[in-house]
């Protein structure tokens, strides 16, 4: 299964909160953060684990780590952004990429700007962040940028997904795993996800 979707009382509870056009930009910016701690918590749940001795100030005993080194974090600017806060409170050593795209909004095919990923990306898994996956043109086109620098292991964390884009991803990219706190609707014949939360990067942002 590469789809997962997050099923849990806290998460239906703090989405409602951000759809709500009422909720603040500092609020909103807070619980995308929240919801990105959330998402990366399910989605590292196959980290590999490595035995290491501790001496506790009674014992020693043995206990297990994550190699921190073996991720990085990209983001989708703007609006993945909005999620890095969120992810490095769970691996706050892991390295951070940068990928530039926005979704023309005529056409709404993904339009290239920027890609900046740290040194051996091909040996780690990423985790790319968007909140919103609504065509799956911008997230399809990322993985492709990712892939064409030997990127072999990603997993693409979004809050909110349109069915239409969770398809484009399993479509053009089966082998990649998408964590997503809620699973919409569709999307209108503007390409905006329905009932969504407006657009993301402009609430996470205060630019509208
Ligand atoms: C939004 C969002 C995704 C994209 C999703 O970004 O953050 O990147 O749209 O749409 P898609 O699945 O149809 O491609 P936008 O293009 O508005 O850019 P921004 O983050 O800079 O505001
Ligand atoms: N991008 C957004 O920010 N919101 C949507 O609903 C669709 C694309």
């Amino acid at each position: 299964m590469k789809e997962i979707v997050l099923n849990h009382p806290m998460v239906e509870h703090k989405i409602s909160i951000l759809r709500s056009e009422s909720t603040s930009t500092k609020e909103f910016r807070e619980l995308i953060s929240e919801l990105a701690t959330i998402l990366c918590l399910e989605a590292l749940k196959d980290a590999p684990l490595k035995e290491i001795s501790i001496k506790t100030p009674i014992t020693v005993c043995k206990g297990k780590t994550i190699d921190e080194n073996n991720y990085a974090f990209v983001p989708i600017l703007r609006a993945g952004m909005g999620m890095v806060d969120g992810v490095l409170t769970l691996m706050p050593n892991a390295k951070i990429g940068h990928i530039g795209l926005y979704r023309n909004e005529d056409t709404l095919e993904p339009v290239e700007y920027y890609c900046k990923l740290p040194k051996n990306i091909e040996n780690k898994t990423v985790i790319l962040l968007d909140p919103m996956l609504a065509t799956g043109g911008s997230g399809s086109a990322a993985i492709s940028m990712l892939k064409k620098r030997g990127v072999k292991k990603i997993k693409f964390l979004s809050i909110i997904a349109a069915p239409e884009g969770l398809e484009r991803i399993q479509t053009d990219h089966p082998d990649v795993e998408i964590y997503t706190a809620y699973k919409d609707l569709k999307l209108n014949d503007v390409g905006y996800i329905v009932p969504g939360l407006g657009d993301a990067g402009d609430r996470i942002f205060g630019t509208k």
